[in-house]
């Protein structure tokens, strides 16, 4: 579970606050849905990229309306070190698998989806082109810390998540009727996470139908088997 953001900003009496809200996806639909996915480093602090925007104000001193420039940050740039590629849709970002170094925007706080990146943690990071640039969200990237990845995701990343992208995972939360074709996952049941963290949604070969299925493998079953005991404790 990389993200479940529901952010809920108190709309104040003068101005409504769009708040950045979003659904839960699992670690496969991020990766399948992404222009890019990579592991990176940022390589210094983030820079705030503004724009100067000019108000008429009046001014009591001189008793007239003066022009007042604001700066208005529009963004946030981070600087990265490219670790791993693990996805690049195409080359129209000028980037290909032998880069080292680019640069990421972010929208400029949470009400606006931006993703905070600190120095010194490697992340695995995945999001959109958007005018040539890279570009990441809170809803619709993966920003994990490197460290919090799995062997199973690890594996995920390299092979099977590509292999197995015509492949639907449903949160059953959200939809209205499950599709049986699709795998179905339940993030909210107690083991929930393990579905995420231990397996993948691949191509059932023996379905008549072209259906998927969760691929079923040790790790899954132990941390299955460990979550609902978990739940058993007092
Ligand atoms: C980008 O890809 C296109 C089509 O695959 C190719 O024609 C073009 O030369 C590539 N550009 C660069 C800079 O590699
Ligand atoms: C990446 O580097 C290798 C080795 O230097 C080179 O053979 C290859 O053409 C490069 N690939 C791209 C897409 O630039
Ligand atoms: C495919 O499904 C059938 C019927 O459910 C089963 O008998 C068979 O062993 C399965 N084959 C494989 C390769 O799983």
């Amino acid at each position: 579970m990389l993200y479940v953001l529901l952010l809920l900003i108190a709309a104040t009496s003068v101005s409504h606050i769009e708040a950045c809200s979003c659904l839960q996806s699992h670690l496969q639909s991020l990766y399948c849905d992404a222009d890019f996915v990579m592991q990176v480093r940022l390589r210094g602090p983030p820079e705030e990229i503004y724009r100067k925007e000019e108000t008429e104000d009046f001014d009591e001193t001189s008793n007239s309306y003066r022009t007042f420039i604001n700066r208005r940050v529009t963004a946030i740039k981070y600087n990265v070190k490219i670790r791993q590629i693990y996805k690049l849709k195409d080359n129209s970002t000028g980037l290909d698998k032998n880069s080292t170094v680019t640069e990421i925007f972010t929208g400029p706080n949470d009400g606006l989806c931006g993703v905070r990146l600190f120095e010194r943690t490697n992340y695995l990071l995945s999001g959109k082109y958007y005018n040539g640039a890279l570009h990441i969200d809170i809803c619709s990237s993966i920003a994990s810390p490197w460290s919090f990845i799995t062997k199973m995701q690890k594996k995920g990343l390299r092979f099977t998540y590509k292999r197995s992208c015509d492949c639907n995972i449903q949160n059953i939360n959200y939809v209205d009727e499950v599709d049986p074709k699709a795998c179905v996952w339940d993030p909210r049941k107690v083991d929930g996470n393990c579905y995420e963290r231990q397996t993948a949604c691949i191509l059932d070969k023996n379905s008549s139908t072209g259906g998927c299925k969760w691929q079923r493998n040790g790790k899954l079953k132990a941390c299955r088997l460990d979550a609902k005991s978990r739940r058993k404790l007092p």
